[in-house]
């Protein structure tokens, strides 16, 4: 079963730099080139690189948020890009720079909001809503105004809105960015847990290493555009690491492993 292909993925920005008054000079940036990507299980799998790498414009190619360049790029058998219905109820995404929750609202109301944005019905929203509020013991928040609830709290909610409509597949953009250790904690057992017990696949990019380490069973390390390393954590452990980001990344594992021996 593919759940995500990528073949020769390249995207390439067009971007004006402002000469003058009337002069620009036009300026293409390959964001990512030739990315080959092929996820067959449900996993949880890391991207990580370096600011610029490239890793948010990967996510919103396979969510059909932005036209390729150049190349294929198939998830759950879909075209990102036709945006179908059908596709877009099995994928979800975070980005731990933008909030899916609406401050103003409660956390019910916001979670209902979520629902019916994904077509649900009202039974089956409310019933997956019970459910994960009991899961992950936040029932007694859930009138509670987004705005009033810790991070750690809202954090919860934000994963059960993410998930509300069932996902097979949720992207995952620097999803723990700015938590503290409590709220980081929280958001990697609800992954794992929803990983294990609901087979949810995941695909998230982190600067964070225990993101990596205490989550991803894979990782492909993006370096300018470039895939520079793909496999498990243990054979990345055992690269040697050429230079830049790579070698940087090695040690510093190098270094958390050695700690917690
Ligand atoms: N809309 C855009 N227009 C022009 N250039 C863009 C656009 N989006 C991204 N880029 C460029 O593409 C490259 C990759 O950016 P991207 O956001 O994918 O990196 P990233 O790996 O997610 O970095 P970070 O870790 O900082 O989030 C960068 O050089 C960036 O400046
Ligand atoms: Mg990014």
């Amino acid at each position: 079963m593919t759940l995500l292909k990528s073949t020769n993925l390249s995207k390439t920005f067009t971007v004006y730099k402002r000469l003058g008054l009337f002069k620009r000079q036009k300026k293409e940036v390959e964001a990512i080139t030739d990315f080959d990507l092929e996820i067959n299980q449900p996993i949880i799998f890391g991207l990580v690189g370096p600011n610029g790498a490239g890793k948010t414009t990967f996510i919103k190619h396979c969510l059909g948020l932005v036209e390729k360049s150049a190349g294929q790029i198939e998830v759950l058998g879909y075209n990102p890009y036709l945006r179908k219905p059908a596709f877009l109820k099995q994928v979800g995404l975070v980005s731990g720079q933008k909030q899916n929750l609406d401050p103003n609202l409660s956390a019910l109301e916001s979670l209902r909001l979520s629902g019916y944005l994904y077509d649900m019905m009202t039974a089956e929203i409310e019933e997956r809503i019970n459910f994960l509020v009991d899961k992950f013991e936040i029932r007694e928040k859930l009138e509670v105004p987004v705005r009033q609830l810790s991070l750690g709290q809202r954090m919860k909610f934000e994963i059960i809105s993410s998930v509300l409509h069932s996902p097979k597949f949720l992207f995952m953009d620097e999803p723990t960015l700015g938590l503290d250790f409590d709220a980081q904690n929280i958001m990697r057992s609800m992954l794992l847990e929803l990983h294990r017990e609901q087979g949810l696949t995941i695909l998230l990019t982190s600067h964070y290493l225990p993101d990596i380490t205490l989550l991803c069973s894979r990782l492909a390390v993006i370096e300018k555009g470039k895939k520079v390393f793909e496999g498990s954590l243990s054979e990345l452990m055992q690269e040697s690491g050429r230079d830049g980001y790579l070698k940087t990344l090695i040690t510093e594992l190098q270094k958390e492993d050695k700690k917690n021996a």
